[in-house]
Parts: structure tokens; sequence; C-alpha cells
């Protein structure tokens, strides 16, 4: 997934700049309660603290905070955010919500594709990508990284992904250096495709791979063999035209770690410029943990596999001269910018094109409307075919600040404290505590995980959102900034 990327996604992380006003500083710091975050998110002593600092992992939802509007008010509002312009660079997100299978453990997975949708598809994401760039949201100010994500991009037709790429390019302020990542799964893409995207424009191109072993792989209802991959994988790379990464996902039902260990090792070798690792996440619900109740597939990964799993991945790409760049993304070439991710983490504002693509700017988020059919009627209605559309929260940007410092692995909490006064003071105690615990170290104003504290980035994200939230209420409760 580019780290954060798939605008639905990147609101985990992201967060534009909203102007809100700094609140008062806290007279007095809350006392703790049973609810404080600072008991709530203390870690386990006496512990390894990669395997077992907590009890699991939490995770932060890309809504934490936002304030729906009212449907009354959706048009109005969102014509105003495009009719604003940009003072700064922004990313642009495109969505194709298709998928050749749905993937027993993906939670994005939306429509099936069929090769008879991808020319209607794609004429419609131009149409759009023109008639926004009109817009002075769109037109304002450069565009520095587009990401074609989804889904599967790699599904479209050669000529169509070619079209996509182009049109992107003449309709949209793109900088000179514009890096545009095309996102692929291996099954239908081929070497042809791919040059056709790289001719059209495209500058980065990056897989899913999830294993390279053929047997995990299946199970799951990737269509490849690890082999298959491997080849289209050095085909790419033979190529020399732009950077290659791949995304491995630890805690997959039957990989052991000696199969970890050699989808690191394969990666490594196959000379890629950037590597992306995620533990899995099992969804409620979704096709994977039926598969796991009803006994079909073996169980996934527990928690103390996968941290062991991620710290086994650390030091094998640290150990051959690869970068860590973020929690889960490494690099070995410098050619592999990464740029959307970056921006998106710094809170960049995001474009969004293409049903089911989530967007942010001027202190909103949105997303387009999923379903192809009734978006074709609200665009054919002169309707803005958005959802979902609401207000940052109030603390997006100390939000935005916690999340970016804690992926770099180095929290700078003067940042935080600028965005939300009485936050250093608040944070002190858990930030203490898990130190003494292992996940980081303090030094000065400046937290750096270690590698257990990077394992459990989420869950610190969650604690520090939550002192942030207590900080708020306090504040409420004082007579301050109403919560
Ligand atoms: C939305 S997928 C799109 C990639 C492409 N369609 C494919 O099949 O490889 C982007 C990435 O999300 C990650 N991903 C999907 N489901 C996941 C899960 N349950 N846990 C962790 N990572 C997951 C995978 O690494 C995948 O490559
Ligand atoms: S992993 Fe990729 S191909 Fe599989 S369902 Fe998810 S998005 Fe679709």
């Amino acid at each position: 997934m580019g780290e954060g990327s798939r605008a639905s996604r990147s609101a985990v992380v992201a967060a534009p700049h909203s102007g809100m006003p700094h609140r008062p500083k806290l007279a007095r710091p809350p006392e703790p309660t049973s609810q404080s975050p600072r008991v709530a998110y203390a870690a386990r002593r006496g512990t390894d603290p990669l395997t077992a600092a907590f009890a699991r992992r939490q995770f932060v939802v890309p809504w934490q905070g936002c304030e729906p509007i009212g449907d009354a008010d959706v048009e109005a509002t969102f014509a105003r955010i495009v009719h604003t312009p940009r003072r700064e660079p922004a990313v642009a997100y495109v969505h194709v919500p298709y998928c050749q299978n749905h993937c027993l453990f993906c939670g994005f997975f939306q429509n099936v594709w069929r090769p008879d949708v991808s020319a209607a598809f794609v004429d419609d994401i131009v149409a759009e990508i023109e008639r926004l760039a009109r817009t002075p949201l769109v037109a304002s100010a450069p565009i520095d990284a587009v990401y074609i994500g989804g889904g599967t991009p790699s599904a479209l037709a050669a000529d169509d992904l070619a079209r996509l790429v182009a049109g992107l390019r003449r309709h949209l302020p793109l900088a000179a250096a514009c890096e545009i990542t095309v996102e692929g799964r291996i099954y239908d893409f081929g070497i042809a495709k791919a040059v056709a995207a790289l001719d059209a424009g495209a500058s980065r191109i990056s897989l899913g791979v999830q294993s390279f072993d053929t047997g995990v792989r299946q199970r799951l209802g990737r269509k490849a063999s690890g082999e298959e991959a491997r080849a289209f994988l050095n085909g790419l790379v033979a190529l020399e035209r732009a950077p290659i990464g791949c995304d491995l996902i630890y805690g997959l039902p039957g990989q052991d770690e000696r199969i970890w260990h050699n989808d690191v090792e394969t990666a490594i070798a196959l000379g890629l410029d950037g590597l992306s690792v995620y533990a899995l996440n099992v969804w409620p619900g979704g096709p994977l943990s039926r598969a796991i109740g009803a006994g079909k597939i073996a169980a996934a990964g527990t928690l103390a596999f996968q941290a062991t799993a991620y710290a086994a991945a650390c030091d094998l790409l640290t150990a051959r001269g690869w970068r860590q760049i973020s929690q889960a993304h490494f690099v070995r070439s410098p050619r592999e910018r990464n740029r959307y991710n970056r921006l998106i983490k710094a809170g960049a504002a995001c474009l969004a094109f293409g049903p089911g693509a989530g967007g942010q700017a001027h202190g909103h988020s949105w997303r387009n409307v999923v379903d192809v059919a009734r978006r074709r009627a609200m665009v054919a209605d002169g309707r803005m075919p958005i959802e979902g559309l609401a207000r940052m929260p109030r603390d997006h940007r100390a939000h935005v600040a916690i999340t970016s410092g804690l992926e770099d692995g180095e929290l700078d909490l003067t940042t935080v404290e600028a965005e939300a006064p009485g936050f250093a003071e608040a944070a002190a105690p858990l930030i203490q505590d898990w130190s003494e615990a292992g996940l980081g170290e303090i030094d000065a104003n400046r937290f750096r995980t270690t590698r257990a504290g990077a394992f459990w980035m989420t869950t610190l994200t969650k604690g520090l959102f939550a002192v942030l939230d207590e900080l708020e209420s306090t504040e409420a409760a004082q007579g301050g900034t109403p919560a």
C-alpha cells in the first residue's frame, strides 16, 4: 500500500493545516484515573517490550475526531473547498476500485474486475480530472506526487492505464519532478503493460507481493506463484526505468519464521529500490477471519510472531545497507523517493480522483462515492459525487505531528506542543513509562522509539491521541475552549 497511501487509508496519518487557534495552556494537568491514557496505555513491565509491551495492537481510525457535515450543507461546503485556492503543494490520489479476485486477507476489495469496464472507467476518470483541474483547489499550486492505487490499477488494459497516466499529466499542474506511482499485483500485469505506463509518464511502480511462498500465496487467493512474482520483479528491475518497490506482509497463515526470512531475503536479492513490510491485520468478520474460524486455513501469526518477524526484517534489511525511512518502509537506492507517503504524512492536501478515493483539503476530508453507477448518475445530475464530508478534528495538526514523528521514529514534543499547548506536560508520564519499559528513549524534547516502540507504533499513536483528547476535555471542564 504505499504506506499510508490510499487516500481513504492515508487519512489515518494525514491531516491538513486548518489554522485552528492555539488553545490556552492547561493550568494543572488532570489527575490520573482508571480511564486516564497514562493508565490505559501504560506498557507492561517485566516482559520483553518487543513481543509483550501491550496485550494487543491498537489502531487509529481515519475518521477519529472528524465532525460530519450535515447533508444540507454538503454541496455548499464542498463547493467552498474546491473554489478555495491552495498555497502549498498537494498530492493526488487516483483510486481504481477493481480487483481480479478478493484476496482472503484484504479489507480493500470493492468490485470484481471485468475487462469490459476498463475503457469506460478511464474515460470517466480522465473527464473528472479535466473537470476538477479547472477549480482553484486543483489549479492553484503544484502537485508533487500522484499515487494510482487500489484495488488494482494494473488490472486496467495497457492502453487504458497509459491513457490514465497521460490524462493526469495533461490536465493537472504536476511539478516538474512529480512522482507518479502505479500500484499493482503480479497477476495480469506483465512487462508490456508496465512499459506502457512508464512510457506515458509513470515514474514508480509498487507491487503487492505479500509473500514469495507459493503455498502461502495460493491459500490466500493470490493467483500468481512465488516464482512468477520473482520473475516479474526481476524483469521490472532489469528495465532500469523507474524505482520498483514491493509490499510484504508478516503473520500470514502458514508463513513460519523460515518462510518470512526467505520472503525478505528474496526481496533483498531482487535489487528492488523500496520495500514495505506490514503486519497482517485480520479484519473482524472478513473472509480471512471467517476462514480461520471455520478451520479452513491455519491461524494467523501471533502478536509475538509478528513482533519478532518485524525485528528480523529490520535486522536483515539494515545489515544489507537498506535504510529504514519510516516504521514500515525501507529504501535501498536514492532514486526511491517515496514522495507521496512522505507528503501525506506531513499533512499535505490530497486531491482525490476515482470512485472510493479519499481526499482532504482546507480542514476537511471526504470520500468519492464508491458505487460507479451512482457516481455517474450524480455527475450527470450536476452534483459533486462525494460522501462522508467532515471537518477535520480540532487537533488534527497535533495528530499529524504525532503520527509523522512516530512514523519517523523520532517524535519532537515541541512540535506537538506548538499545536496543542499543554501536551508535553500531559504526555510526559506516559512517555516516561514507555521509555522505562524499553519502547523509546527521551533525548531533550525528543522521544526516539526503539525497535520495540516502532513495532507498537499504532498503539503509541493512539495513546498520545488519547492524551490530546483528555487535554481537550479537561480544558472544556475548566471552562476553556469547548471540547
Ligand atoms: C490495497 S492493496 C493493493 C495492492 C494490490 N492490489 C495487490 O493485490 O497487491 C495494498 C497493500 O495493502 C496491504 N494489505 C492489504 N490487506 C492487508 C492486511 N489485511 N494486513 C496488512 N496489510 C494489508 C498489502 O501489503 C497490499 O500490497
Ligand atoms: S490485495 Fe489487492 S488484489 Fe487482493 S483484494 Fe486487496 S486490493 Fe484487491
